[in-house]
């Protein structure tokens, strides 16, 4: 049976940047069939040719976009002008759909301190029968306590099985091949641990700064930005025990063992295992960037300066059986001198060496590239041909899927909103998820308040700060050169 969406914060900024222009991608690839009607909830707008005037920008440079597609798409979006508090809007809604409200997607494209009135109106409107599926992304909460209230307030109206939480790097391609390469090759599981792995990097670095978001980023930070969802989940995925079957419940149950068994971030450690840092003024591409603090407070405060992390740094542990006494490194940036997301697997050397006695040699390495470019190498170590006395050479094994293919990929909105579609939650993440990620992540906060950690300035446009070098030295190691 079809389904009806209602986009409440329907031409607000997420709705117009990623929900749109995800939901045409999948009309383009013919996967919106289930879908009789998108409605656009919003306070200040009922004027159907205006949401398609402030749309179009967005889709027109879509691959796949002509008249007949956008024919077709426009046919089935539909405003509606009111107060997602208000029961008698959604009560409105809930008439023009008949019969249909019974296979309902609500999409909350609206900042978090609306999800509570507008869960209960949906409620009160008849309209959180079980088979509704709600839609939320974060930030849910910016601790435990926060995302406790806020999932407290859609669970009054909602079940844990009907909310599908977004954490949009679990709608990479990328990010789900990871799922695939462990889980389908039997080559990896057999030394996928502390037995033959010595450690794993995951790296989120942006050239972007803080954009339009001043004041949201300067309650928020780095840590619970990026690490508090969507590093945490990448660590998941890389360190999880093999499912029983692709059931989501069984992946999400496997993915939680994770997080709890998160070694916490103690007194002892908090000093040499996570760095904080904020970009000052630096250069990139030719062009003079100001710091952070300068363009949060500007030329009104001009001597206030900040101490909210642009870039973190964490040396992070997994208690268990196949982790124990592996790193996992954690970095993330904003204005750093690359855009590269990356995962690095780096495996030991073998146990005894018989070739090049005297020399370092390089282990072997798995790269994941997440983004921009996808890719996955292997690097292996192999003779140099020829007749002359044996010599190692080290080579790459390219695994990535060709760029042809690359092309068709969907964004990771598209791929999410054909979940939702087909209420399949594998990558959408638990409430018991969230509130374990926040434990981890409360208890570096508070370590970092007790000992008044300071954010360390790196020029935008850098690698970062010093300390986040220094941090892997102190291991002996050192961050992998990002491949841009
Ligand atoms: C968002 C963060 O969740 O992810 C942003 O709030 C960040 O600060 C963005 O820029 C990064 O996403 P992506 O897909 O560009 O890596």
């Amino acid at each position: 049976m079809a389904h009806n969406i209602l986009i409440i914060g329907g031409d607000g900024d997420l709705a117009l940047r990623k929900l749109y222009p995800a939901l045409f991608a999948l009309e383009v690839a013919g996967h919106l069939q289930a879908v009789s009607s998108i409605t656009g909830l919003s306070r200040t707008s009922g004027d159907r040719e205006a949401l398609f005037a402030k749309m179009l920008p967005g889709l027109s440079v879509l691959d796949g976009f002509c008249d007949e597609v956008w024919d077709r798409f426009r046919e089935r979006i539909d405003v509606l002008r009111g107060d997602a508090n208000d029961p008698a809007t959604l009560g409105h809604y809930k008439t023009s759909l008949g019969d249909s409200c019974a296979n309902l997607i609500v999409y909350l494209a609206v900042p978090p301190k609306v999800f509570g009135g507008a869960c209960k109106a949906l409620k009160e409107a008849g309209l959180s029968v079980p088979s509704t599926r709600l839609v939320v992304e974060k930030p849910l909460g910016s601790d435990l306590e926060s995302f406790r209230s806020v999932n407290a307030q859609m669970r009054d109206s909602f079940s844990e099985s009907q909310i599908y939480r977004i954490d949009h790097y679990l709608g990479k391609e990328s990010v789900q091949n990871l799922l695939a390469l462990r889980f389908a090759n039997v080559m990896f599981e057999a030394i996928w641990g502390a037995s033959y792995i010595d450690h794993v990097q995951i790296t989120v670095a942006e050239r972007v700064g803080v954009e339009g978001r001043k004041e949201f980023y300067e309650e928020i930070g780095a840590l619970r930005d990026m690490v508090q969802n969507h590093l945490l989940q990448v660590v998941c995925l890389l360190a999880m025990e093999p499912p029983a079957n692709r059931d989501p419940f069984m992946i999400r149950a496997e993915k939680l063992k994770v997080l709890k068994s998160l070694k916490p971030i103690t007194d002892d450690t908090v000093k040499h295992c996570t760095v904080r840092g904020q970009y000052t003024e630096g250069s990139m591409g030719g062009k003079v960037v100001p710091g952070y603090s300068d363009e949060v407070f500007g030329e009104g405060e001009p001597d206030k300066k900040s101490n909210i992390e642009t870039y973190v740094a964490i040396r992070a542990e997994i208690d268990n059986w196949r982790w124990a006494g592996v790193p996992f490194y954690l970095r993330t940036g904003k204005r750093m001198h690359t855009r590269a997301s990356e995962i690095l697997v780096q495996f030991k050397p073998p146990r005894h060496v018989i070739f090049g006695k005297g020399r370092a040699m390089s282990p072997n390495q798995l790269r994941i590239q997440l983004q921009p470019k996808e890719g996955i190498t292997l690097h292996f170590l192999r003779k140099q041909p020829g007749l002359e006395e044996l010599t190692l050479e080290e080579v790459e094994l390219n695994l990535t899927v060709p760029e042809s293919s690359q092309k068709n990929s969907y964004d990771a909105y598209a791929r999410l909103m054909l979940e939702v579609i087909s209420g399949d939650q594998t990558l959408f993440v638990s409430a018991e998820e969230v509130e374990a990620s926040w434990c981890w992540i409360d208890q570096i906060i508070e370590q970092w308040q007790q000992y008044g950690i300071k954010a360390k300035p790196y020029a935008a446009g850098s690698q970062g700060p010093v300390d986040a070098a220094v941090m892997m030295a102190q291991d002996e190691r050192e961050w992998s050169d990002l491949q841009p």
